[in-house]
């Protein structure tokens, strides 16, 4: 099984590198530049090795290791900083880190000290295990005397590292299974607080380009609230979608420029032709409507655009013709 990596730097360049370098290693990498998500990504996820990065804006670096080595103490820490100094790898160390690598570094001197620092680690845990064994056994501590406390938070993290590992990949669910896992993944992340409803359903909604009913009531059951509430809630914002994007999505700018220029008789005309409303999509699938207010680029309204295309100077006859071609050739195809 691959090694779990996380590295947390608030330099992109640091984080697509050690993607480059360690993918190539075999090693499954996860990157962040928030140091916040990275203490929050390892309650789920159990990593091999973290890098962390020492001055981020936020949360400093040794904050980071202190606060990892609490919530994931099996984990390989590398400190990487590139402003190296004695004192702050002493720290570092102090603190548990496995090593402290300078920048900018070589990826043959970042592979090594990533391997040497697991290695360490795991030679740390079995001398503990051991340790514990030998005590056990000539009686310095017994079993029964073992703090019950003690021994039901052990049972808990044995069982939610058991459910961690035995939990299947992403890419191995059905897309059903994988939304409903981002979705309770969502709400994990903003603390299934309902104060935050917006932003869990602006989430899951650019996750999946809509919220389904099955998804609102996920989000419902699980937050306790009513579905109506949720979708009151969301239907109030122009951005939220309810019904599954068609494979071809069109885009009609009604902003002032366009709407000048024709783009709310474009927009009247795709309608009927489509027979949708904004936030529809046709009985087929094929299409999918939107309404929007500019897209900022205005000289050259009316703008539409169809999928990721853009489309200047439009009129309902050039648009009704691009439709008719999308039609004939998803009609071969
Ligand atoms: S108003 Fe349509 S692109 Fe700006």
């Amino acid at each position: 099984m691959a090694r779990k990596m996380l590295v947390i730097d608030d330099d992109p360049m640091v984080l697509s590198s050690c993607l480059r370098i360690f993918e190539a290693e075999a090693f499954y990498v996860v990157t962040t530049t928030s140091p916040e998500e990275g203490l929050s990504l390892v309650l789920d996820t159990y990593f091999d090795v973290i890098l962390c990065d020492w001055m981020m804006p936020g949360l400093d670096g040794m904050e980071v290791i202190t606060r990892l080595e609490q919530t994931s103490p099996g984990s390989a820490v590398v400190m990487i900083s590139g402003y190296p100094s004695i004192e702050r790898a002493t720290e570092a160390m102090k603190r548990g880190a496995m090593d402290y690598v300078a920048k900018p570094f070589t990826p043959d001197e970042i592979v090594r000290a990533v391997n040497e620092a697991i290695q360490r680690k795991e030679a740390q845990e079995v001398k503990i295990v051991e340790r514990f064994g030998r005590l056990a056994k000539t009686g310095h501590i017994s079993l029964p005397s073992i703090d019950k406390k003690m021994l039901q938070a052990l049972s808990v993290a044995i069982e939610e590292r058991r459910r961690i590992e035995t939990k299947p990949s992403l890419e191995s669910l059905s897309e059903p299974e994988r939304l409903k896992e981002i979705t309770l993944a969502v709400l994990d992340k903003y603390n299934r607080d309902t104060n935050n409803l917006i932003g869990m359903l602006q989430a899951v909604h650019s996750y999946a380009g809509y919220l389904s009913y099955e998804t609102i009531g996920l989000i419902a059951r699980e937050l306790h609230i009513s579905e109506h509430d949720i979708f009151g809630t969301a239907s109030f914002y122009a951005q939220f979608r309810f019904e599954e994007p068609g494979k071809h999505h069109i885009r009609v700018c009604t902003g002032t420029a366009c709407f000048v220029g024709g783009g709310g008789v474009i927009l009247e005309a795709v309608k009927s032709k489509l027979d949708i409303i904004p936030g529809q999509t046709s009985e087929d699938g094929l299409f999918s409507l939107e309404r929007v207010a500019c897209m900022g680029c205005c000289a050259l309204g009316p703008v539409v655009t169809i999928d990721d295309q853009v489309n200047g100077k439009m009129s309902p006859a050039k648009l009704s013709r691009a439709i008719d071609k999308i039609y004939r050739t998803e009609s071969k195809g």
